[in-house]
């Protein structure tokens, strides 16, 4: 049992209780867990039994700082009294109608009159869901089927959007004028690729290349403002009003996904923070704190495709009250003081960074880090690095190791190699303190 404001010099964790719920759990639910990025915590997933604030305990009672707060959700922290308090209020009158309520009216108004592109919105469950939407919605628009999508970005987990994601290394990725597409997982169909164009990120010659040859099939390019599942990636400057010109020109619905960007980087999104305003977006993660909850919206011409049910939308768990009192109490403490959330979170975001770089530095760990406000991670490699490709030359092992250690001493960050920390409103800067101490030790054992 291990806690923190307590804890020993190099004290390490024991998670024997995990482990054997590990072995248990594997006889019922594939794989033993829910979804896979959650096997990449070696050597077995840990099993958390509480969370609050900025904290969370594991089935052993050992305490964690938690950087990865639900792989992005809980910008507000864990379990905020206001956010419990809204979702019992609404439990006591209903789970859930299947037909619209007030308070859906009332968030969605919140909504539209915070993100830039919003004229009209609709409300899905997961990210995944609302990328589609706003696809098939970019379809009906133009009457084109294409997309172009950026090399090593994540948006979802279906067929049409995993191609060329993860590469286990450059050559695979083939030319950079011609990336050979790559898809993700077995039991994609091949027929898939017919449909997505791939292009280096920041590059908008090939960008220009692409629309050159097949504008006239392109139907929309689908990027995050701000790469996050291949570590952190700003856009050069420039880059993204590059995108926002060509794509006008080229009647190709320009649709910012904003599944992590949203109401993170600042309450407006990426959008706001860099004055691009795209097409169509979407938002899921932060805005339910935890709760499933994503939408999509934007250009009230190209949302006429859903008003007038030509583009087919739907889903039993959209719009869920619960989920939508939730958003509505957390998108009141997002919108509180004038930004003094994002301003915390970014300054802690910063102390963070810094503190992990001058020590892997100092223990001779050769790296290069990316930041755009509270949102950052590091890359073992000299960099820098402004696309995918220049991620795959990093010591992945390594930084793996380095974060296995944190995690056994209680610093809990996302568990994939590809690196991206995560402050909420409810980190302090004792957790910072703490996470420093143990990160010098981590680094240290991981040799
Ligand atoms: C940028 C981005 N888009 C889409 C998704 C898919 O969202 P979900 O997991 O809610 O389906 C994710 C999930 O991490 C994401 O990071």
């Amino acid at each position: 049992m291990g806690s923190l404001d307590s804890r020993k010099k190099n004290q390490v964790y024991d998670t024997s209780k995990s482990k054997a719920l590990f072995e248990q759990i594997k006889k019922y639910e594939a794989g033993g867990v829910g979804s896979n990025d959650r096997l990449k915590v070696d050597p077995y997933p840990i099993f958390f039994a509480e969370g609050k604030g900025s904290r969370f305990r594991d089935v052993d009672g050992n305490e964690y700082i938690d950087y990865n707060l639900g792989f992005g959700p809980l910008l507000l922290g864990h379990s905020p009294d206001k956010l419990i308090e809204a979702a019992n209020r609404q439990l006591q009158c209903g789970a859930d109608y299947g037909a619209p309520f007030e308070l859906e009216m009332k968030v969605a108004q919140k909504i539209c009159e915070i993100i830039p592109c919003f004229e009209l919105m609709r409300f899905n469950t997961t990210g995944t869901e609302a990328v589609q939407s706003a696809l098939r919605a970019a379809r009906a628009f133009t009457g084109k089927n294409k997309i172009i999508k950026f090399e090593g970005e994540y948006h979802g987990w279906v067929d049409n959007v995993t191609v060329s994601y993860i590469a286990n290394t450059v050559d695979l990725l083939g030319p950079r004028e011609n990336p050979t597409k790559l898809i993700f997982s077995k039991g994609v169909s091949p027929s898939v690729l017919q449909d997505v164009i791939i292009v280096p990120f920041n590059d908008l010659g090939a960008v220009e290349e692409a629309v050159k040859r097949e504008g006239d099939q392109i139907a929309a390019l689908l990027t995050e403002p701000i790469v996050s599942n291949a570590g952190i990636i700003p856009p050069r400057p420039g880059f993204l009003e590059g995108l926002r010109k060509i794509t006008a020109e080229n009647n190709i619905v320009l649709i910012f996904d904003e599944v992590v960007t949203g109401f993170r980087i600042a309450l407006g999104g990426a959008q706001q923070h860099f004055g691009v305003t795209p097409d169509l977006s979407v938002f899921a993660k932060a805005v339910g704190n935890g709760m499933p909850i994503s939408g999509f919206g934007g250009r009230a011409d190209i949302m006429e495709e859903i008003v007038s049910q030509r583009v087919m939308h739907a889903g039993t768990y959209n719009s869920n009250p619960v989920s939508i009192a939730v958003a509505d109490a957390a998108l009141d403490l997002l919108s509180q003081d004038n930004g003094a959330v994002y301003r915390h979170i970014t300054r802690l975001a910063c102390r963070l960074q810094s503190g992990l770089e001058e020590i892997y530095r100092r223990n001779g760990i050769v790296c290069c880090t990316n930041r755009v406000e509270p949102l950052f991670g590091f890359f073992f490699t000299e960099g820098p690095v402004h696309e995918y490709r220049d991620t795959l030359s990093q010591d992945a092992e390594k930084i793996q190791r380095v974060r296995r250690e944190m995690r056994m001493r209680g610093v809990y960050s996302k568990p994939t190699p590809r690196d991206v920390w995560y402050v909420s409103a409810a980190h302090t800067d004792q957790d910072i303190d703490i996470t420093l101490e143990i990160a010098e030790e981590a680094v240290k054992a991981a040799g």
